[in-house]
């Protein structure tokens, strides 16, 4: 049996360029989905597949998502005096123990590699999971959760993936396979970001990883790969010959690229639906707006 995964790396050091100009004073991961922060859903997520060690790696810029982890007596006492029940739970459910939480600076940005290395002493020799903010999962069983339970049968290190279209693997880590078992993948080569047409597969890794203490070796030493950065994937894929080997896990639920303005419209929506407080007028809505959108065409 794997030593049990109970700590997480969070990376969220980006400037999230691409979200100008309300990422200018609102870092990318306190943006709102629904009613939650970003964050949140990651942090959910991290706390139902059993971690209880949640490190961020951050950098300048990004202390309002310090101060969201902070307990508020304020605002507490004022939903106590109010009777505001729900939102009192709401509002605890936010809420960190002390010393449960760990804020790593990356001075430079230098790829994800490079940050999850930030959080090396903080590790030791330890699995750990890393998780990025902006892939958004709906699923009935979380997807860390999943992968937890995966890993307990496989060892080494787990790789959440899932096949996009050709044209897209040039967005993402990809796999080349040499066994395929279904719902997971034994794992022989990882290229980032490979050039179109180069692909050994169009099977990509999706931002949840479980990985062995190994990988923070691996990027002692690391070289810059795809795109300058020191990349996660290169250091993951030295584990194949190296190490204790590599799956890939077709993870079951929806994932949404909340990096992109697309994903996070689509996030929106579908997250939106599935609560039954918002369903019926978000899709009237929707109904109204696409035949008013059909008719003017
Ligand atoms: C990162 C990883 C990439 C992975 C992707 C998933 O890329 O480097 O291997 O496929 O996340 O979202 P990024 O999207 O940060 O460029």
């Amino acid at each position: 049996m794997p030593k049990p995964v109970t700590k997480a790396i969070f990376p969220v050091a980006g400037m999230g360029t691409r979200f100008l100009p309300a990422t200018k004073s609102v870092p990318k991961e306190i943006m709102t989905l629904v009613d939650r922060p970003l964050v949140q859903y990651a942090i959910d997520e991290a706390r139902a597949a059993g971690i209880e060690e949640f490190i961020f790696v951050t950098a300048r810029g990004k202390s309002a998502l310090e101060d969201y982890f902070d307990h508020s007596p304020e605002l507490e006492q004022k939903l106590i005096d109010s009777g505001k029940d729900d939102l009192l739970a709401e509002l605890r459910h936010t809420y960190m123990d002390s010393g449960q939480i760990a804020y790593i600076r990356q001075h430079k940005a230098m790829g994800l590699g490079h940050a999850v290395w930030c959080a090396r002493r903080l590790i030791g020799d330890e699995p750990f999971a890393v998780m990025l903010p902006d892939d958004v999962i709906a699923a009935e069983k979380p997807c860390l959760q999943q992968m937890v339970e995966a890993y307990a049968e496989t060892g080494g290190s787990v790789v959440a993936a899932m096949e996009v279209a050709p044209e897209k693997t040039k967005s993402y880590g990809i796999l080349d396979v040499s066994e395929d078992n279904g719902t997971t993948v034994k794992v022989k080569g990882m290229v980032e970001k490979p050039a179109e047409g180069t692909a050994p597969s169009n099977l990509a890794v999706i931002g949840r990883y479980i990985l062995s203490p190994n990988i923070m070796s691996h990027l002692d030493n690391a070289k810059e790969g795809a795109g300058g950065e020191i990349q996660l994937t290169d250091a993951i894929a030295k584990e194949i010959s190296s190490g204790e080997g590599v799956h890939g896990f077709r993870f079951a639920g929806e994932r949404y690229d909340c990096g992109s303005k697309s994903g996070f419209l689509q996030a929106t929506v579908a997250f939106g639906m599935a609560r039954p407080d918002l369903r019926d007028d978000l899709l009237d809505f929707l109904s109204d707006i696409t035949a008013i959108q059909a008719a003017a065409q």
